[in-house]
């Protein structure tokens, strides 16, 4: 699976951390942030694919885990460090849970937001993933 852990570089001193995401690190341009909070502990997010976009996912507070499936097999990520985050290319199902108390999960997509985009029904994936 081409799914992987980035380590954003981050420049620390007394005054703490600063963590920079420009150029290369990262596999495509920025189209859009989004952001998500106050997440309940028991919330399930995601459960879906992309046709186009690819992603990368932060925990830029607290933790959860990220499960991701190209089809053929599952892999688990825990998220819980600023400044490490996990590239999703497209076409890959991914849900995310477990929230910690006061999560931040910070995603960096390569597409707007267009419904049309994305696969929701996990049957519909793995037919996509057949053909
Ligand atoms: P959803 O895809 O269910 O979020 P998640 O993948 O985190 O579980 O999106 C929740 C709602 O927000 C849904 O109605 C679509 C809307 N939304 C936007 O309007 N713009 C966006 O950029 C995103 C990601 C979602």
């Amino acid at each position: 699976m081409d799914v992987k852990l980035i380590h954003i570089p981050k420049v620390h001193d007394v005054r703490g951390s600063l963590a920079v995401i420009e150029g290369d690190c990262i596999p495509f341009k920025i189209a859009r942030v989004y952001y998500l909070f106050d997440v309940p502990s028991d919330a399930y997010r995601g459960g879906h694919a992309h046709k186009e976009q690819q992603s990368l996912i932060l925990a830029l507070s607290g933790s959860f885990e990220v499960v991701v499936n190209n089809g053929s097999k599952n892999e688990r990520y825990l998220l819980n460090k600023p400044n490490i985050g996990l590239y999703i290319p497209t076409g890959v199902w991914r849900e995310i849970e477990n929230f910690s108390s006061g999560a931040v999960c910070l995603v960096l997509a390569s597409t707007n937001y267009d419904e049309n985009e994305y696969i929701r029904d996990y049957d519909t994936f793995l037919s996509s993933k057949q053909s």
